[in-house]
This record gives structure tokens, C-alpha cells and sequence, in this order.
């Protein structure tokens, strides 16, 4: 896979900036050697977690103070996936804990009757984009392959997307989230519900009755699935 030679690269930069070096020559690598496929990520999500942790594959690095790999049941049948990290999760290293992450656990709670530690919270990026912009095609595809392996080693039944962005960058679909929001789409044989983004609700309160309905929906469907 060609990120893991980028990953790789780049750590021993960081090594040689750490020792001192400002400058090295360049580095020639052939085309077999950048398009290798050896590399597997690992499947333990704690081992995943500290790959992540040094990731430096995109810009979102340099000015993340933390990674935010996601946390919760990891076994969990529920999986939300936000955007990307705020200024509060940049700083605790935890998804969703400002304004919106406490509107999130509110509706787990309420609505799902579930208790936030029984689902599983991730984001499309798993650095904060400066000034919470919206992640990039490039970061998000630079953090996909992390992202794929948590769903690998979660094996959620149902996964909820919050807000466009999550949606679109988690399947490639560009329908707009107003119309897809409360639908079924099947991604790798799970279930994805769309919804709104918790932060778009705290700005549109009106638009709550909507997840209310998506949410009513999915614990419908936790309740068929036991
Ligand atoms: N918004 C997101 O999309 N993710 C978070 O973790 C917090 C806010």
C-alpha cells in the first residue's frame, strides 16, 4: 500500500529531525517499492490506536494537539462516525465532548436509551481541521484506511453517519444529506442511516425532530436484531 512507504518515509524524517538534521538528501524509492501491498494494519484496535496516534500522512498532523481515534464499546453494535475533531476533542483526545457531543450523548441516552459507553464513537478524520473547517478529500482519504479497519474489528450492525460530510466521504455518495437523512444504505453489508450533525441541530433546533424520527428508527432496528 503506498501510504504505509509515505507512513514509513516520514517517521524516519521525523527521526532525523529529532537528531538534529535539517536537511537530507533526497530519497529515491522505485515504483515497486511504493506500490507494495505487504502491509496489513493490525487487527487489535488498541494496537490500531497507537499506529494512529503517530500518524503524520496528511497536514492535519502539524496542528492537531491530539489524535482523536474514536472510543466506546469495542464491541459495540451501534456505531456513530462524526466529521472530524473540534477545539474540545483536540484538546481531551476524546470524540464529542463540546456543545455537540453532549447533544449526541443526550440522544444516545434519550432517544436510543443506551448509554454512551455501549456504542462506539469515531470520526471521518481523526485530527482537527484548523478552525474546523471541513476535512479535505485528500485527509479524509488519508485516514479512510484507519477508519475501515475499526469498522473491520467493530463489526457494527448498524452504523449512523452524522451530518453530509460523514456520509458522503464514509460511501462516496454524493446525495444531499436532507434528502438521504433517516434512509437505509447498505456500505459492506451493514446498515447506515444518515442523520444530521449534532452541531448542526444546536444551530437549526427545528431540524431535531428529524433525528428524533432516524434515531426512533435505529433502535428499531437494535430491537430486531437480538
Ligand atoms: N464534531 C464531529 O464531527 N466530531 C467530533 O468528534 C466533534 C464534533
Amino acid at each position: 500500500m503506498q501510504d504505509i512507504n509515505r507512513l514509513k518515509i516520514l517517521k524516519e524524517l521525523y527521526y532525523y529531525q529529532n537528531i538534529g538534521f535539517q536537511y537530507i538528501d533526497d530519497i529515491h524509492i522505485s515504483k515497486k517499492e511504493t506500490t507494495s501491498t505487504n502491509f496489513s494494519l493490525p487487527n487489535s484496535l488498541l494496537e490500531l490506536e497507537s499506529i494512529v496516534k503517530n500518524c503524520h500522512l496528511c497536514q492535519l498532523s502539524k496542528t492537531r494537539k491530539n489524535v482523536v481515534f474514536g472510543e466506546g464499546n469495542p464491541k459495540a453494535t451501534l456505531l456513530f462516525i462524526g466529521e472530524g475533531p473540534g477545539a474540545n476533542e483536540d484538546s481531551t483526545g476524546k470524540p464529542f465532548v463540546g456543545r455537540a457531543g453532549e447533544l449526541l450523548t443526550k440522544i444516545i441516552e434519550n432517544v436510543l436509551e443506551l448509554k454512551r459507553e455501549d456504542v462506539y464513537i469515531a470520526n471521518i478524520v481523526k485530527c482537527r481541521p484548523p478552525g474546523n473547517r471541513v476535512p479535505t478529500d485528500e485527509e479524509a482519504k488519508e485516514c479512510s484506511p484507519f477508519l475501515l479497519k475499526q469498522i473491520e474489528l467493530i463489526k457494527p450492525s448498524i452504523i449512523v453517519t452524522l451530518g453530509a460530510t460523514a456520509y458522503k466521504k464514509l460511501t462516496n455518495d454524493n446525495t444531499p444529506i436532507s434528502r438521504i437523512r433517516g434512509e437505509t444504505i447498505n456500505f459492506k453489508n451493514i446498515k447506515v442511516i444518515p442523520t444530521f450533525h449534532p452541531s448542526y441541530l444546536l444551530r437549526n433546533p427545528s431540524a431535531k425532530k428529524f433525528v428524533f424520527l432516524d434515531m426512533k428508527k435505529v433502535k428499531l432496528m437494535l430491537e430486531n436484531l437480538i
